[in-house]
């Protein structure tokens, strides 16, 4: 069996939902408490085993580059003062070989996966979508190489979303159940309201056969006009299965301002250095909203 050793992690979309902050910063660099969001995801790589990633990248994402790479001045300037924590936070990445490439035209998904052909080769690999941050005792994409390890077959992650959200995501049409593995009939892109299939929608991580590109080679372009990755997935189920795996975990979705900002406190709320006085704020915001609404009530 072939192991598991690569990672495509795209970054060219161009973050309009946090204009004017991602005019000239990426928005895989925008902050949750000090760490990019980027950095979550590469992590999650690391953590699951990944050797190699290649980040594909797009106009004005030089940020993401300077920032995995090594920086020598501040190393120097942090170990003379002597703080290693710093230092070793700082140098995490650097566990695992980061590549990159240009997705020239923002021709969607697929076509961003399918830029990066050449460093996959004929090798099962992971994609990571930056927009999705999972905290679980496992990392996720761990969960679906163990999968992977038992079926040697593609399989996508999933989880439940409410009936209105059906539409912002890839939805798979279930048959089989194993545990919380499924087969799937179809996969489709962003149905609209009321047409989805099921209320399970792709979460951002996928384990995909090299089988794919085929498919991404000949892709015409779908939902909003762009080359999707579903519809590839699509294509490839009707010769090869591709699983879903409902996977354990708390997903985030920092790609839109209130999931973002949900993540920012959920994150803030785990770091020993303010955890507590932020939690004494949240409670006073809390208890003076009451009183507000409290007074707004006694009006009427
Ligand atoms: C992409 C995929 C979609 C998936 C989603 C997960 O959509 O095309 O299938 O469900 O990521 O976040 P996007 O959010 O880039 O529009």
């Amino acid at each position: 069996m072939k192991k598991i050793k690569k990672a495509i992690i795209p970054a060219a979309g161009l973050g309009t939902r946090f204009l004017p902050a991602t005019k000239a910063m990426p928005k895989e660099m925008l902050p949750i408490v000090d760490r990019p969001t980027i950095e979550y995801i590469v992590e999650e790589a690391i953590e699951s085993g990944i050797e190699e990633i290649i980040i594909v990248t797009g106009k004005g994402k030089r940020a993401i580059e300077d920032h995995f790479d090594r920086n020598f001045e501040l190393e120097d300037n942090l170990m003379k003062k002597g703080n290693f924590e710093l230092l070793d936070k700082i140098n995490q990445s650097s566990k695992v070989e980061i590549h990159y490439i240009r997705q020239k035209e923002p021709k969607g998904l697929g076509h961003a996966i399918w830029c990066a052909r050449k460093f996959i080769g004929d090798e099962p690999f992971a994609v990571l979508l930056g927009d999705d941050i999972v905290q679980a005792e496992k990392p996720c994409l761990k969960q679906l190489i163990e999968q992977y390890e038992e079926t040697e077959l593609s399989i996508v992650g999933v989880q439940k979303v409410s009936d209105e959200e059906t539409q912002r995501y890839g939805i798979i049409a279930p048959s089989v159940m194993k545990g919380r593995r499924y087969q799937v009939d179809t996969f489709v892109e962003k149905p609209a309201l009321g047409t989805a299939p099921s209320n399970l929608a792709i979460m951002g991580r996928y384990i995909l056969t090299p089988e794919i590109f085929d498919f991404l080679d000949k892709l015409e372009t779908g939902t909003g006009n762009e080359i999707q990755l579903t519809d590839a997935i699509q294509k490839l189920n009707e010769v090869q299965v591709v699983f879903a795996y409902d996977f354990e975990g708390k997903r985030y979705d920092v790609g839109e301002k209130l999931g973002f900002v949900k993540t920012t406190i959920d994150m803030a709320l785990k770091d020993e250095e303010i955890k507590d006085e932020l939690m004494r704020y949240l409670i006073q915001k809390l208890e003076k909203n009451k009183l507000e609404i409290a007074n707004f009530k006694s009006l009427y």
